[in-house]
């Protein structure tokens, strides 16, 4: 007896605890990492992606990559047409075979710790980590990836 009430406490005070857990959202979390993190190279004078794409060596040469400067853009680098870009590139190796982190990993922070605690806001906003593309992602995945504006 006094082990179920303990056990519906505890359930209890799981759902209030989950239910005030903060929203994890583009205007607020998101956005502001972009800002300080990635648009001095993906901002507004960044080539859209498909021009980066005609002309990927001058861009690199500069130092730009595809322009990621609105939540509408980075969609496209997360579900379609490029999906799982941001995963592939923003992973920290844990969720590939080969345990090497994408390229863009190192710009999440400059301590270990800020580019883990990045990583997991972006996760969180994302909803599902799924590095695979287009032609291997599934329709339940990208019915799971929650990008809360
Ligand atoms: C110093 C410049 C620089 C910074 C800072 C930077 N990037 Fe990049 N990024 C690039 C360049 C150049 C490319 C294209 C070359 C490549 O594919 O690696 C690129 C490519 C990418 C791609 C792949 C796009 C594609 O082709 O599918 C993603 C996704 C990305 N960056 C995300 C980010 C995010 C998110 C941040 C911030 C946390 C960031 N980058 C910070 C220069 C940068």
């Amino acid at each position: 007896m006094k082990q179920s009430i303990l056990i519906g406490l505890m359930a209890a005070l799981f759902i209030v605890s989950s239910s005030f857990a903060e929203e994890i959202t583009y205007s607020k979390h998101i956005k502001p990492i972009i800002t300080e993190k990635c648009l001095k190279c993906h901002g507004s004078d960044a080539p859209e992606y498909k021009e980066f794409k005609l002309n990927k060596k001058k861009y690199i040469s500069e130092q730009k990559g595809p322009r990621m400067d609105s939540y509408t853009h980075m969609v496209y680098f997360i579900g379609w047409p490029d999906t799982g870009a941001m995963m592939r590139r923003l992973d920290d190796g844990s969720s590939k075979d080969n345990g090497i982190p994408g390229n863009m990993y190192k710009n999440l922070g400059n301590t270990e710790e800020e580019r883990q605690q990045n990583l997991s806001l972006f996760k969180e906003w994302i909803g599902i980590w799924s590095l695979n593309r287009w032609s291997a992602v599934s329709k339940d995945d990208l019915s799971s990836m929650k990008l809360t504006y």
